[in-house]
């Protein structure tokens, strides 16, 4: 038996298989766990760059103002910053901490949007005074935060208000966004969009220069889109109507899906460019909208494709009749997904990616979780200890949703790029755990009761 060419749309498009080991970027995925250690995310870079390229090609090739606002919150590091700087894309930030690492790898700050329910005054303060492209304005609470913090600064902050639609996206409830009942944006439905624009108007310290939504993710249907656009756009209508506002630029968010399995195609990049872009140029004619720029925002879908998670396998539990069990040395501390939202992925055994599978078996993690499973009923070829397993599809939302659960220690991440490998992120160590514990044992006070001295 070959490598099931399935596998080709969910490993990295370097990956091939020779003599039955697997190899990403041109390099065994055995021989990086024996350089690196395991567990080990894998960074294509070829992959990482055609993600992006794609993308920009999509939506370029489309519509000449259509921006690619990459959401940072689904990968992130220095490494893959200056990878996004380098191809000339956007970032959309939620937080102080994604902002302080694309500053740190040189990604300019005018191209980064900064998104989020509940920014702080101090995480305002210093997206203002980076120089933030757009804040993307989530509430009243912050519209107001963020006027006084940019005119403390002497600024005018260009903002786009968030909107909630009221456009159900069929996906997972914990990521459904764009809904009436989300914590997130303005919802159009409630008149709470209008009056923030009004605000927003009014307001000296901002500027407001668009709108924005978020449906979901990950969204396997085009449809959500085209009717979050008719919603939108409809209501840009009606505001320039009401209150002269002026829609300069505009985005339907991100949520495009991957594919994680080898039987779940996602549609590809292109079914969603064409549903954005033409619905968006035909609402804009229809409500008499002169086209607003576009910014799109993958996240997930730009690279996922392009990480690699390896295990190690360890233990195997047999239950006659029942399940076999085999645990390897990560899971949901590196990968929560499967645990937090049912997530599926698929599974390879590195050196023997062409053989046979002759068992079904349930991948554990090693967590103290019952939960704790990476992949349930997955058909394998034998495995023993010491195997290493590939997972694909693990480049978004594992690692930056990853914590020290059973102070666990992170782990490493390598790029790969034409047959060299570069350790981008190095494994966690047990003084990493303890680093920001400021606590030290309190001298022992002097007295007869704790003296420790014999009695007399
Ligand atoms: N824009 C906004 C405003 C968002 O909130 C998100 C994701 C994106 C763009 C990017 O969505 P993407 O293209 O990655 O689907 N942790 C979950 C996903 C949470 C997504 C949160 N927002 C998961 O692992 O499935």
């Amino acid at each position: 038996m070959s490598f099931d060419p399935r596998y080709a749309s969910i490993f990295p498009r370097t990956t091939d298989v020779r003599d039955g080991r697997l190899r990403i970027g041109g390099i065994e995925a055995r021989e990086l766990v024996r350089r690196f250690g395991s567990p080990l995310y894998v960074f294509d870079e070829t992959e990482l760059r055609a993600g992006i390229r794609e993308y920009v090609e999509a939506f370029g090739s489309r519509y000449e103002r259509a921006d690619i606002t990459y959401a940072a919150k689904a990968y992130l590091s220095r490494y893959f910053a200056a990878i996004a700087r380098d191809e000339g894309i956007g970032m959309d930030v939620v937080s102080g901490g994604e902002l302080a690492v694309a500053l740190a790898a040189g990604f300019p700050a005018a191209r980064c949007h900064f998104h989020g329910n509940n920014k702080s005054e101090e995480e305002l303060r210093e997206a203002v005074d980076a120089g933030i492209g757009r804040v993307i304005v989530d509430n009243f609470h912050e519209l107001a935060l963020l006027d006084r913090v940019a005119r403390s600064r002497g600024v005018v902050q260009p903002i786009i208000l968030r909107l909630s639609p009221g456009v159900d996206p069929h996906t997972h409830a914990k990521t459904t966004t764009g809904t009436l009942d989300s914590k997130f944006g303005f919802p159009i439905p409630t008149g709470a969009a209008e009056a923030a624009l009004i605000e927003a108007q009014r307001l000296a310290g901002v500027e407001l220069v668009g709108l924005h939504c978020h449906l979901g993710s990950p969204l396997f249907e085009l449809e959500p889109y085209e009717e979050a656009n008719r919603v939108m756009l409809e209501f840009a209508a009606a505001m320039r109507r009401k209150h002269g506002f002026d829609l300069r630029e505009y985005s339907p968010g991100g949520g495009f899906a991957a594919q994680y399995l080898r039987d779940k195609p996602a549609p590809p990049v292109d079914a969603y460019a064409e549903a954005i872009v033409s619905s968006f140029k035909r609402r804009c004619a229809e409500y008499d909208l002169p086209l607003p720029r576009l910014f799109v925002e993958p996240g997930r879908s730009l690279v996922a494709r392009a990480g690699v998670a390896l295990y190690t396998v360890g233990a195997r539990k047999e239950v006659e009749g029942l399940r076999t069990w085999v645990s390897v040395d990560g899971g949901m501390a590196d990968n929560i997904r499967p645990a937090l939202y049912d997530a599926r992925y698929e599974a390879v055994v590195a050196d023997r990616a062409d053989d046979e599978p002759t068992e079904t078996v349930t991948i554990a993690g090693k967590f103290c979780e019952s939960g704790d499973v990476l992949v349930k009923d997955v058909r394998l070829p034998p495995t023993a200890p010491g195997d290493v397993i590939a997972m694909p599809s693990a480049g978004a939302y594992a690692l930056t949703m990853a914590s020290n659960y059973n102070m666990s220690l992170r782990p490493a991440v390598v790029a790969v790029k034409g047959g060299d490998a570069r350790l981008i992120r190095r494994r966690e160590t047990y003084a990493d755990l303890m680093a920001t514990e400021v606590w030290d044992e309190p001298a022992p006070v002097a007295g007869p009761q704790s003296s420790g001295a014999a009695p007399r």
